[in-house]
């Protein structure tokens, strides 16, 4: 399956995408984490990544398109994909769609997470990440069982540099302004699926599951 996963910050994108990808046998592609990785790399695109993101900003569209591009013509991309905050652009979601046109390949859904922005500033205040393996916990909704020690791996927890408070309201700006209006252009072309994402993790799983007719 060629899946998009949308919805604004804090929704529930990463959670949800780590179960749906071990499910559907697919690879998880977050543009974000491809970012926070070369920041954490001290790469070329890290250094050009890392003062939008720090601010809440995206990154320019012709660097976001390049690394997706690149990643999809993989061949891990062959049986499916599960795009992760890619496309937030109208100009990110033409080019995704001249990129998979050149591979003979169309979408089958757009998942769009849905969830109140008090909600969303307490998700991603809250959110607390493995620096080791990169699993998402939450202070109140979803805390390891050992204060700032993952669960899965006994890594430290960290916070995003982007979901203090001052940045959080910023993303969810931008998310609005810029990337909002892809609702309107994945429903014109059929493929768009609204799921309540203010349910519990389980509930919000086997909607989205529902919707791909994977129950
Ligand atoms: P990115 O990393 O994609 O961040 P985001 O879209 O802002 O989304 P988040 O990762 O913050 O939220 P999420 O929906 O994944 O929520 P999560 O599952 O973690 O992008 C970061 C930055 O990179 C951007 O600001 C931009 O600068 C740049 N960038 C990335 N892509 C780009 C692009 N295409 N173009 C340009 N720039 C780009 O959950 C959040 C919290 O809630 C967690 O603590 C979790 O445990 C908890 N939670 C999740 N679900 C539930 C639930 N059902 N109930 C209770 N708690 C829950
Ligand atoms: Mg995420
Ligand atoms: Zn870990």
């Amino acid at each position: 399956m060629r899946i998009i996963l949308m919805g604004p910050p804090g929704a529930g994108k990463g959670t949800q995408a780590e179960k749906l990808t071990q499910k559907l046998d697919i690879p998880h592609i977050s543009t974000g984490d491809m970012f926070r990785k070369a920041i954490k790399e001290e790469t070329e695109l890290g250094k050009r990544a890392k003062s939008f993101m720090e601010q809440g900003k995206l990154v320019p569209d012709e660097v976001t398109i390049g690394i997706v591009k690149e990643r999809l013509a993989e061949p891990d991309c062959q049986k499916g994909f599960l795009l992760d905050g890619f496309p937030r652009t109208v100009a990110q979601a033409d080019a995704l769609e001249e990129i998979l046109k050149e591979m003979n390949m169309a979408l089958d859904a757009v998942i769009n997470i849905t969830v109140f922005r008090e909600l969303l500033i307490e998700r991603l205040t809250g959110r607390r990440v493995c620096k080791s393996c990169g699993a998402t916990y939450h202070v109140i909704f979803n805390p390891t069982k050992k204060d700032g020690t993952c669960d899965k791996c006994g890594g430290e927890l960290y916070q995003r540099n982007d979901d203090k408070l001052e940045t959080v309201g910023n993303r969810l700006d931008v998310y609005e302004a810029q990337t909002a209006p892809l609702i309107e252009y994945y429903e014109k072309k059929g493929l768009l699926k609204d799921i309540d994402g203010s349910q519990s993790m389980d509930v919000v799983l086997s909607n989205v599951l529902a919707a791909l007719g994977r129950e």
